[in-house]
């Protein structure tokens, strides 16, 4: 209760663009862990994806903890994966899942996958490792090249989540909202925060403000099956380049042939 009074006193002060971010530096540290939470009913769906080292007690599962109390305030069934260390392995480039649909690897790849497929929303959560994603997310990302290639997660809705030592997060949030956008998952934006200016192991309210309301937008915009012309635009000009190679590949790579002429209609 106390948390929502003061979510509320917050409020009151307006809302700030979340690019401007200030360090409002009002201590706060979540009370509730995200991890685990049971997917099911007819309330939106989300997989939140943590590709940190430091797992469910790091900062970046922390403020992804924030953001995911505002999509739970909105009703929506929550599921937290942790991406730590090499249970999603470097992508080898084999080609098999071009052409199978499948990754021959044995790990977590293609359940989490799955779980993604049957899901409404993905939230992905990286701390700033030298100016990106950590390895263990972009071995994900690496691994979802065949996704890529079909958008095969189109008509799903996501963000971002950045934390960093020292700052640089918004380029990293961009580029991992632009690889949903790859994927087909329509991004709604994004939250970051800067530890080192923070007091220690604390988000300022300003911060979580900003992750609570994407939260909330995350689930409001689903429902509302609502498009941002920015983001159609981009995934417009990517399914185009993807079409082209397609048709270029349709000897090589005949699961992803098929999958867009199943979903597509490609002749
Ligand atoms: C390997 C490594 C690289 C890092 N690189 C940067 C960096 O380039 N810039 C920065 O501001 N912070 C950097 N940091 C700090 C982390 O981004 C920061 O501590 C983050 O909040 C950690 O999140 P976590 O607790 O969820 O792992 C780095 C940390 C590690 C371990």
């Amino acid at each position: 209760m106390a948390r929502y009074n003061r979510l509320n006193e917050i409020r009151k002060i307006g809302h700030r663009n979340i690019e401007d971010c200030p360090f409002l530096r009002v201590s706060h540290v979540s009370q509730q862990s995200p991890i685990n939470h049971e997917i099911g009913g007819n309330a939106m769906k989300i997989i939140s994806i943590v590709a940190s080292p430091h797992g469910k007690k790091g900062n970046t599962a922390r403020l992804l903890d924030e953001v995911l109390q505002g999509a739970r305030q909105q009703g929506a069934k929550l599921e937290t994966l942790l991406l730590k260390g090499d249970t999603v392995r470097p992508c080898r480039g084999c080609d098999r899942c071009h052409i199978s649909g499948r990754c021959p690897q044995k790990d977590d790849f293609e359940t989490i996958k799955q779980k993604i497929l049957a899901a409404d929303g993905l939230i992905l959560a990286s701390p700033n490792y030298i100016f990106s994603v950590s390895a263990q997310l972009k071995a994900f990302m690496d691994r979802c090249c065949g996704v890529v290639h079909c958008l095969a997660f189109e008509g799903k809705y996501g963000a971002a989540v950045v934390t960093s030592g020292g700052g640089d997060e918004k380029p990293i949030a961009d580029y991992m909202n632009h690889f949903l956008i790859t994927t087909g998952v329509h991004p709604v934006g994004s939250v970051w925060a800067t530890m080192g200016a923070l007091p220690e192991g604390t988000f300022s309210a300003e911060t979580c403000r900003q992750a609570f309301e994407l939260g909330e937008k995350l689930v409001k915009v689903w429902q509302q099956k609502k498009r941002f012309k920015r983001v159609d635009s981009a995934m417009a000009v990517f399914k185009e380049r993807m079409q082209w190679l397609m048709t270029y590949r349709k000897n090589d790579w005949p699961y992803e042939y098929q999958y867009w002429q199943t979903h597509r209609g490609m002749p």
